[in-house]
């Protein structure tokens, strides 16, 4: 073999890290089992839907398991410990193999976990790189998303996710389980388990590299803004997973809170779905 065929082979750590996410999403088989749309889970879970029709993607828990979806992270795996997809997890591995080749100090968190899966990834890409000092944490209620509580953020009216929370909820046991099926479950590893307006403003974590937002809800997104980003190293990444115009609540506190902060890094986009920013100043 020639040195620069050689230097084509993607390296042991590229080939556990896509095996990993092709598990992650369920992309590697696809699923064989979807279970039939939900109906009644509030007007902006269907105007998720919608939006995503129009892009020719499929409903959110379509029957038949739809490779494009879970590329770009636009359904809900039957299975999969992630709905971020392919792309976003890969935005991830960037991120966080930048901050460990840059030396960027700081802890990794995700604020809503879900099944753990982005988070599992966190952890999977830091033991890849051998690094073993950072922390991935780990914030959620492990029970679903609160209700809206639009007199306090007029921007969640409506946005009724936790008539999902059969769904959305899932127990922190599941979780460490779902780590632990994967090698991953180590002191390398914490959990803040709460609503975040409880869990994030005291969380014991000194500094961030990696600040990764997948709360939805404008009172979920500021408080984690609120709380974390003055904890964000310079060179570190804010990554906002529902920077959409299908959840305009998400999109209205990252506005609101880069406004208000003289935030002025450019935002750039994950795919579809979601951005991220490099902390500059
Ligand atoms: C869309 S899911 C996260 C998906 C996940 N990042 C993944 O990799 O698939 C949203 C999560 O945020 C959590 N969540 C949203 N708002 C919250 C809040 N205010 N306090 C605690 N947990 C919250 C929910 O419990 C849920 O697990």
């Amino acid at each position: 073999m020639s040195t620069n065929e050689a230097h084509q082979d993607p390296s042991p750590i590229e080939l556990y890290l896509d095996l990993l996410k092709k598990c992650l999403t369920r992309s590697i088989f696809g699923e064989k089992y979807r279970s039939l749309p939900a109906t009644n889970r509030g007007p902006l879970f269907n105007t998720l839907e919608k939006w995503l029709s129009a892009k020719n993607l499929h409903i959110v828990r379509a029957a038949k398991f739809d490779a494009q979806a879970r590329e770009e992270g636009v359904d809900w795996p039957e299975e999969g410990e992630t709905m971020i997809g392919l792309k976003r997890l890969q935005n991830l591995q960037d991120c966080i193999t930048d901050v460990v080749q840059q030396n960027i100090p700081g802890d990794l968190i995700e604020t809503g976990v879900w099944r753990g899966g982005a988070a599992i990834f966190m952890r999977a890409v830091l033991k890849a790189l051998g690094d073993k000092q950072r922390t991935v944490w780990l914030a959620d209620s492990f029970a679903g998303l609160p209700a809206p509580s639009p007199d306090l953020y007029p921007a969640d009216k409506g946005a009724d996710f936790h008539l999902s929370n059969d769904v959305l909820g899932v127990p922190l046991e599941e979780v460490q389980a779902n780590f632990a099926r994967y090698g991953l479950l180590d002191d390398q590893v914490r959990f803040l388990k709460g609503w975040f307006k409880d869990t994030l403003p005291g969380a014991p974590i000194e500094k961030l590299s990696i600040l990764r937002l997948d709360g939805d809800l404008y009172e979920s997104t500021m408080t984690a803004l609120e709380s974390l980003y003055p904890k964000l190293s310079i060179g570190g990444y804010a990554i906002i997973d529902d920077y959409a115009p299908a959840v305009p609540c998400c999109v209205q506190a990252v506005d609101d809170f880069r406004a208000a902060h003289n935030i002025s890094e450019e935002m750039e986009s994950t795919g579809q779905y979601g951005v991220f920013w490099k902390r500059l100043r």
